[in-house]
């Protein structure tokens, strides 16, 4: 029972999601929330520049029909596999809103994107969390835990380890007809790969992606679920019908028609990852392969809630996670290469 008569105990109970700190522009170098550290596509100015306020006093087009075409092209699907988030965090909610029951079964490896334990206490599911295996990835049985939904992120963080079609496959194999899995592609353009051709194969995996990381556009709020229009229809049901702004529309379109600036952004990133973590093992610091925008770093000789105070003192934030297999380390998002470089004298000052 409630203690607080006006809230649901699920929700009073609920520790709620804390998002990572978000200091003034310029204020800190910002490694902690996995932004792009380049600017987007430079066609969007335009949308901004000829903004006609006047169109404001209408609602948007409450399909997002042309951004659904949009989206469908670039990922190869039709556009009815397609339901819009206000960011892909909403996209998760709508997913669990349109298939849990109370009491139904949310599985998921642990560590990995802790809004999957707040969206599944808000929705009154049984959390049924497995860790995952000393190299960071899910354990075989995970289809026997006959989850109603199974949240698994490829790739993974705060990580960074991606999961294989094969794996995702056999899963999806093993729910078919029972529970809905949702692969979580959040990073998956810093992988170069994605998933979503296996959709064609399983009627009960639906694909989360986001214009938030590799198109660099965090600001905008733009999630995608893609999947099978037999659970797409329901969770068009659960959408707020206007989620998603005229304007947002519009810059995701021009966005994700720009797919050589999504590219070159991309090789930026990738090479300074790889320059970051040969760096950091350099330094003695335990750094395991990564494939999204980030690396976990850990040094056996400064616990990571340390050296996250440390890199604070010297105005670099970077994120630290309290769940025990992680919290020896610190998760780094790859900034650009001046950023990095700051971050790299900051822990030689630190001197380790
Ligand atoms: C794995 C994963 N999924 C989803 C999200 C949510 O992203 P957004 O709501 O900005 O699309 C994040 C954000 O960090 C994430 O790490």
């Amino acid at each position: 029972m409630s203690e607080n008569p006006y809230l649901r105990s699920c929700v009073e109970s609920n520790p709620g999601y804390v998002p990572g700190e978000q200091p003034r522009p310029g204020e800190m170098v910002k490694l902690n929330t996995n932004e792009n550290p380049y600017p987007p596509s430079p066609r969007i100015s335009e949308v901004y520049r000829n903004l006609d306020i006047g169109s404001l006093r209408m609602y948007p087009d409450p399909l997002c029909s042309q951004l659904r075409k949009t989206a469908a092209r670039v990922w190869g699907v039709s556009d009815d596999m397609l339901v819009l988030g206000n960011g892909s965090d909403e996209s998760l909610a709508m997913i669990m809103h349109a298939c849990i029951e109370l009491g139904d079964s949310v599985v998921f490896a642990e560590p990995t994107y802790s809004y999957y334990e707040t969206i599944t206490r808000l929705f009154g599911g049984k959390m049924v969390k497995v860790p995952c295996g000393p190299d960071f990835m899910p354990p075989e049985n995970l289809a026997e835990l006959r989850g109603k939904i199974t949240f698994i992120a490829s790739p993974n963080p705060p990580i960074g380890s991606f999961v294989s079609d094969q794996y995702i496959a056999e899963v999806c194999q093993g729910l078919m007809g029972k529970g809905v899995v949702v692969v979580d592609e959040a990073y998956t353009d810093f992988a170069g790969h994605s998933a979503i051709p296996l959709l064609k194969q399983y009627e009960n995996m639906i694909v989360v992606r986001t214009l938030s990381k590799s198109y660099s556009l965090a600001g905008l709020r733009l999630g995608f679920a893609i999947g099978n229009p037999l659970i797409m229809e329901g969770i068009a049901k659960v959408r707020d019908p206007l989620n998603i702004d005229d304007v947002a529309q519009n810059v995701a379109c021009i966005a994700l028609d720009d797919q050589q600036h999504l590219k070159d952004n991309l090789e930026k990133v990738i090479s300074e990852r790889t320059r970051m973590r040969e760096e950091l093992m350099k330094r003695g610091f335990s750094v395991p392969e990564s494939y999204g925008n980030f690396l976990f770093a850990a040094h056996h000789a400064l616990p990571g809630i340390e050296l996250l105070q440390r890199l604070r003192e010297r105005k670099i934030l970077v994120r630290h996670f309290k769940h025990q297999c992680i919290s020896h380390g610190v998760r780094i998002t790859i900034g650009t290469p001046e950023e990095n470089n700051l971050l790299l004298q900051a822990i030689a000052d630190i001197n380790i």
